[in-house]
């Protein structure tokens, strides 16, 4: 005769295979395993049990319930993979997604990128100063006397403590040198700060590239040939550059660049773009004082810088009549570059 058990084991097997949704399949559960289960029940019953029968009928309880609770597991898992499948029949495949809004480079950006990657193309590594300067990087260093419009209140942002937003990159033309000796290749992009009036043309932040090279015999036909070999890889092959004289406290002589190419919308008009020069020997004698060295020894070195506008290239490549729009978000505008 088969023991109870294996009775109880049989029923509860029959009860669940014939369970038709989750529902009944937990009442069987419930009624076999549930606390008070006629399995769970057999456990209570072990207690009276002779020492002989004890772990034979322990031994049958255990298989009964583990038989009991797999099959259980089984079908629940039958009954939710019914469901899912269920659900996932009801979506349409064949409706359109949902669509990602794809992000793009701001064009102060790609413009960045551009001329980035001409300069390292002509060997120029990438140098960084901070936004926040002193007056002496931003000014004396590069020989700027104190009575310079410059270092106007009216014309710069002072913090309290008598620190400044930098008005140009060349700040980094004296952290650069103070920091390694000759030869000197660098570039150094950022934002710069003037209180200007704000209008089409004028922003309180823009951006600039500072350059600086220093070597022995450079001479300013170093500085048209790159700056021209620069200029034409940016705005085409076609593009006429030209030199005019101008002054800088830092170079001497000074310079600034005009570009007129066909292939841009101004066409025949010269555009200034920047300025340059053969850095001043009072730059170099500054420096070497902060350096407590002769390194860039003015008899021996010599060298030439430049600051590029980056916002007036910009404008100047896309064709952008507004150098507000660069810091409005607006995305009628930058998805034009996108
Ligand atoms: N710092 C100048 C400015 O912001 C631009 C400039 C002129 C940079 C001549 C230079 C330079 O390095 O040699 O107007």
């Amino acid at each position: 005769m088969p023991h109870p058990l294996e009775e109880l084991r049989k029923a509860a097997l029959g009860e669940i295979e014939v369970a038709s949704d989750a529902q009944s399949l937990e009442t069987a559960r419930v009624k076999y395993l549930g606390r008070s289960g006629s399995i769970s029940a057999w456990g209570e019953q072990m207690k009276t049990l002779g020492k002989d029968e004890k772990p034979i009928v322990g031994k049958l309880l255990n298989q009964v319930r583990n038989v009991v609770t797999a099959a259980t597991e089984e079908r629940a898992q039958k009954f939710r993979a019914e469901k899912e499948s269920d659900t996932l029949a009801n979506i349409d495949i064949s409706l359109p997604g949902t669509p990602h809004e794809r992000g793009s480079l701001h064009p102060l950006t790609q413009m960045l990128d551009r001329s980035i990657d001409i300069f390292r193309r002509m060997g120029f590594a990438l140098a960084d100063g901070p936004d926040i300067e002193d007056e002496w990087h931003c000014f004396d260093a590069l020989n700027t006397p104190p009575d310079h419009p410059a270092r106007n209140e009216q014309d710069t942002f002072y913090l309290p403590d008598g620190r400044l937003l930098r008005t140009h990159t060349s700040t980094v033309q004296i952290r650069a040198m103070q920091a390694a000796p000759p030869p000197m290749r660098v570039i150094a992009p950022g934002a710069c700060y003037r209180r200007d009036e704000i209008d089409a043309t004028h922003s309180a932040q823009f951006h600039q590239i500072e350059g600086l090279y220093v070597d022995e015999n450079i001479s300013v036909a170093d500085l048209k040939g790159t700056l021209e070999f620069f200029m034409r890889e940016l705005f085409g092959p076609e593009t006429a550059v030209r030199f005019l004289p101008d002054h800088f406290p830092f170079t001497e002589p000074s310079l600034q660049i005009h570009v007129r190419s066909k292939a841009l919308k101004r066409g025949e008009q010269w555009i200034e773009v920047a300025g340059c020069g053969m850095v001043h020997p009072a730059v170099f004698e500054a420096v070497n004082k902060a350096r407590g060295d002769a390194a860039y020894n003015p008899e021996q070195w010599t060298g030439f810088a430049f600051g590029l506008g980056m916002d007036r290239l910009a404008m100047i490549l896309f064709d952008i009549p507004d150098i507000r729009l660069f810091a409005q978000n607006d995305l009628r505008f930058l998805r034009q570059f996108a």
